[in-house]
């Protein structure tokens, strides 16, 4: 994560100390994915009671409920210090795509990201790594950030070919991208056999793939931008596995489904951001 001071030496070693200024400056950045979860009402509880536990402010804290209830919880924010993040939005702006979200609508109740390639979407609704390209598009021509989520499924890992899936879908995903686009956006790695199993990825196997893409950042944008990127890890993270994930040099927080759903469990995962 940042701050500690072998990682200083470790990339100073690359790159002297801009680099190191430069990784001072990442901060985690956690998101609770709400999924297909909670009314309107028990949307507005769960971020009441998540604003009111939070005392610090130097993580980053992104919230992600229904399409349905983006708009009460902008306006049940009290504060601006918790992020409102879409879960999906269509590529066109606007048309005949019944049940579809657009840009506009999303930028109209208060988004402040979108997350786009979610392995659901990925998996369950077959979004193409070429469809999840031209919806990251989509979001940055419209002014927000995205969280690009990437991963290999159970079976990819089980063949050795993990860091081939996710490059893959790093190169569709971000391609032709300028820096400044480039800096809009969050990456995050989540091993499909690991989000809602309980089942997370080992610290160690996650670090492997975070330092992957941010070595694949720095070949294509240069390593300024890969210092500045960050990537979130998901998939079944909990406050007793957080800090140890967190801990590793390339994760800078996390994209939280199951245990965002409970404000106590979300909140003490954020502070195993700060830590
Ligand atoms: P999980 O989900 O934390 O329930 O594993 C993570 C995600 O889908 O983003």
């Amino acid at each position: 994560m940042l701050l500690s001071a072998s990682l200083c030496v470790e990339y100073g070693k690359h790159g002297g100390s801009v680099l190191w200024l430069h990784y001072m400056q990442r901060v985690p950045f956690v998101c609770g994915n709400w999924k297909m979860h909670k009314t309107v009402s028990e949307s507005i509880a769960l971020v009441n009671a998540l604003s009111s536990r939070l005392t610090d402010t130097s993580v980053e804290i992104g919230v992600a409920p229904a399409h349905t209830s983006l708009y009460a919880v902008k306006k049940a924010l009290a504060d601006d210090r918790i992020r409102l993040v879409a879960q999906n939005v269509h590529e066109a702006p606007r048309g005949a795509f019944t049940g579809e979200v657009s840009m506009e609508m999303l930028l109209d109740v208060g988004c402040d990201y979108v997350l786009v390639g979610h392995s659901e979407r990925r998996h369950i609704f077959g979004e193409s790594d070429e469809l999840v390209a031209q919806k990251v598009r989509t979001v940055l021509a419209g002014g927000l950030r995205v969280i690009l989520a990437l991963g290999e499924t159970l079976d990819e890992r089980k063949q050795g070919s993990t860091l081939m899936t996710v490059r893959r879908q790093l190169t569709s995903g971000l391609e032709g991208l300028s820096e400044d686009e480039l800096a809009k956006v969050v990456l995050a790695y989540e091993p499909v056999w690991a989000i809602g199993t309980g089942l997370s990825a080992s610290p160690d196997q996650a670090q492997e793939v975070h330092r992957a893409l941010r070595t694949q950042i720095s070949d294509g944008w240069g390593s300024e931008a890969s210092t500045k990127l960050r990537i979130q890890y998901g998939g079944s993270i909990k406050p007793a596995n957080a800090q140890a994930l967190f801990s590793q040099l390339d994760i800078d927080g996390g994209l939280v489904g199951g245990a965002s759903l409970l404000a106590e469990d979300f909140a003490d995962i954020c502070e195993a951001a700060l830590t």
